[in-house]
């Protein structure tokens, strides 16, 4: 099978302290973007920060429907919203963190199943790689190389 399709396992973990101060400006972000999450439903907040590679930094957060699945994860709020307005800019890393409305403190995130397919395309798409930053438990943040790190096996363009 293709190495693109495999994908790779490489990611690094780290502390917070240990982090550049870029991505923990990123993480920062996407908390502050957990507040214009939208989920009444599942009062779950999930922010997602996207730095370009014009040091811009968007967000995104969740945006729930009563009609459950018209609704849209942060990630895929904030990749389809740069799609449309920073068309051809380049993605270099995505920060996702999330927290239950209410309550102060962030709990671990990954992104789900179909927000990892779209993270996938974009990276395919821009040509090069996307490190998404997610915390994986308490004070532990992982950062991978690629997309492909949370999706191996995947389905992609060259599975067509
Ligand atoms: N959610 C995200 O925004 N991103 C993910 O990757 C996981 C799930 C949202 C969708 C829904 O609004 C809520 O979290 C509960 O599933």
């Amino acid at each position: 099978m293709a190495e693109e399709l495999i994908g790779n396992t490489e990611y690094s973990t780290y502390s917070f302290s240990e982090l550049e101060e870029e991505v923990k400006d990123l993480i920062k972000k996407a908390e502050q973007a957990c507040d214009t999450s939208y989920s009444p439903y599942s009062n779950f907040q999930v922010g997602a920060a996207v730095l370009l590679e014009n040091g811009e930094v968007v967000t995104g957060s969740n945006q729930e429907n009563s009609s459950f699945p018209a609704g849209l994860c942060a990630e895929r709020v904030a990749l389809f919203f740069i799609g449309a307005n920073y068309a051809g800019k380049k993605i270099k890393k995505v920060a996702v963190t999330a927290k239950r409305k209410g309550e102060s403190e962030f709990v671990p995130v990954t992104p789900c199943g179909g927000c990892r397919q779209v993270l996938l395309e974009t990276e395919t798409r821009q040509e090069s790689n996307i490190n998404v930053i997610i915390q994986s438990s308490y004070n532990q943040w992982v950062i991978t190389k690629s997309t492909k790190v949370l999706l191996p096996f995947c389905f992609n363009k060259h599975s067509l």
